[in-house]
């Protein structure tokens, strides 16, 4: 029988805990914390904190919901980094706990790794899962990168932001128009009301398959500086044109890379993944290159597209496969090097 896999994700402010039966997906439990929200960003601290009170509560109720016991435990999976450190050692100190409690091996997981991993989640036997190779844009609140898989974790980068990500650009866009935090689906869901002919921000223009967001956040500041000179509620009077437009725009320029890294590499396979591939917008526009240039396309569920512990069961399952398990000591880590 498949090995019974506990992940356990604990990066940012999600504390997610789940259970994979193999690839099999048996339950994937997701506390967001709303604490943050009142101050336009996460809180490293509190997050830790709120980690600390959710871990037991979440684990506990994903072996519910997986209807098992912790004693038939295989493995725990845990995600090791990048992200909050503070938070980050909640999960792995959890993690190394439960594991040597249980005398269960550990294996530990890289953040970016388990969000592209996420479309080999099963939910089903007949459950679509990429075939090797195939491209995977990763858009997330820290990352922003086209990446090239020739097997689960041979990931060749071939382009990414020189700057901010994209998420990062959408949330700082929403924080100067005073949306709350995170922006990112407040953006999407006002842009639907929107005209996104409205205004027009220009494409950065970066070589390659390279992305950069810093110089759009920047002009999209300074619009608005001007524009509120002359009418005090032209952001109130202007929302979702405002969202429409700058939504279009990063969407637009993530799609322009991500079709010139098909034409260039001829690869017929495409999969977004990461906590902006739940935009509606970039979802539409996967599916319409996918018709327009004959892809395959694979859209994650959009419970696997934020934070949470599926998708680092996912990675763990294949690392068990490989027998390459962590050690106790092993720290966890806020940056990849
Ligand atoms: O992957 P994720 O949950 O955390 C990181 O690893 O960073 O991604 C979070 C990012 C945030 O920037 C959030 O605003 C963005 O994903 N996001 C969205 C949407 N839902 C989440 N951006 C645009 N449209 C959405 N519907
Ligand atoms: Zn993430």
């Amino acid at each position: 029988m498949s090995p019974l896999i506990l992940s356990i994700e604990s990066s940012c402010d999600d504390t997610s805990a789940a259970v994979l039966r193999g690839d099999r997906i048996l339950s994937n439990v997701i506390a967001s914390q709303k604490v943050h929200e009142q101050y336009g960003g996460v809180v490293p601290e509190l997050a830790s904190r709120a980690h600390q009170q959710n871990i037991v509560p979440v684990v506990d109720a994903a072996l519910h919901g997986a209807g098992v016991d912790r004693r038939e435990v295989d493995a725990v999976a845990f995600t090791r980094g990048p992200g909050l450190l503070g938070s980050l050692m909640v999960g792995v100190s959890f993690a190394k706990g439960f594991a040597q409690s249980l005398g269960v091996p550990l294996v530990e997981v890289n953040h970016l790794q388990a969000h592209v991993l996420s479309h080999f989640i099963k939910e089903s036997d007949e459950s679509a899962v990429p075939q090797f190779p195939f491209i995977c844009l990763l858009v997330s609140g820290g990352h922003t990168q086209i990446l090239l898989l020739r097997s689960h974790f041979d990931m060749e980068v071939l382009g990414q932001t020189i700057d901010d990500a994209a998420g990062e650009a959408i949330d700082k866009a929403a924080k100067i128009m005073d949306l709350g935090y995170p922006g990112g689906p407040v953006i999407d869901r006002l842009a639907k009301e929107g005209n996104a002919d409205a205004f027009h921000f220009a494409t950065p223009n970066i070589p390659g398959l390279d992305y950069s967001f810093s110089g759009l956040k920047t002009s999209f500041l300074y619009f608005l500086r001007d524009r509120l000179a002359e009418d005090p509620d032209f952001i109130e009077k202007n929302k979702a044109d405002l969202c429409a437009s700058i939504q279009r725009c990063i969407v637009g320029f993530l799609v322009k890379k991500l079709e010139r890294a098909v034409k260039e590499t001829g690869v017929r396979q495409v999969a977004i993944a990461g906590g902006v591939s739940a935009n509606s917008l970039l979802r539409g526009e996967v599916e319409r290159l996918g018709r327009r240039r004959h892809l395959q396309v694979f859209i994650p569920k959009m419970q696997f597209c934020t934070d949470n512990a599926a998708m680092v069961g996912i990675a763990g399952y294949f690392k068990f496969l490989q027998g390459d398990f962590a050690d106790i000591s092993l720290p966890p880590y806020a940056r990849e090097n």
